[in-house]
């Protein structure tokens, strides 16, 4: 089986944000961000996989700075590990107003997906192999996430959570 790096997988996608995007204060409204962030996330999953891939989970998505109408908004993702058949993906949000060059952070997410044989059934993920130390401490975290993701999505019982177990032997 082939085996990516999460470079291999890294997607950048740039928008301007229009009047039509924005909501009554001008700003850029969340449900736009949250579709660039999927479309962006599911291009880094999907190059990963080389397959076609469903959105199956998003979460930890934060909204930290309001975005404004003409700023340039930059939405960076990448494959931060894969389990049996998910995908995990992060996502950076940037924008920048071009006449002062102010670039902030506005936002990050972790989106997961699932790739889809022809039969529309969970294809086995290409492991992926970390190369930068940030890569790395992704890796490391996906567990924890994947694990929190699937306990609140009531697939797995707390106690059977890896990450958590040496909190319920004790
Ligand atoms: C994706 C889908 C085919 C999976 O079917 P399923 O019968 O749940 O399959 P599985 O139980 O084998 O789950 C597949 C993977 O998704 C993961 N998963 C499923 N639900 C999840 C959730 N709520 N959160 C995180 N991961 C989830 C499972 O853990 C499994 O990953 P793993 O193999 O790495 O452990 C099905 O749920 C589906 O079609 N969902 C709708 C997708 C969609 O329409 N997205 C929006 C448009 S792109």
């Amino acid at each position: 089986m082939d085996q990516n790096t999460p470079a291999y997988s890294r997607t950048i996608m740039t928008e301007i944000v229009l009047p039509n995007d924005a909501n009554a204060l001008n700003n850029l409204r969340g449900g736009k961000i949250l579709h660039w962030m999927d479309i962006a996330s599911a291009i880094a999953a999907g190059k990963h996989a080389k397959a076609v891939v469903v959105t199956v989970s998003v979460d930890q998505v934060s909204f930290d700075n309001p975005i404004k109408i003409g700023d340039v908004v930059t939405i960076e993702a990448k494959v931060t590990r894969v389990f049996n058949t998910s995908i995990e993906t992060y996502i950076e949000v940037w924008a920048e107003n071009l006449p002062s060059q102010n670039r902030y952070k506005c936002n990050t997410a972790y989106y997961t997906f699932v790739a889809l044989d022809s039969n529309g059934r969970p294809k086995k993920a290409i492991p992926i192999t970390p190369e930068t130390a940030e890569e790395k401490n992704q890796f490391e975290g996906a567990l924890k996430r994947r694990e929190i993701r699937l306990i609140l999505a009531g697939r797995i019982q707390a106690t059977e959570a890896e990450s958590f177990k040496a909190l319920f032997n004790q």
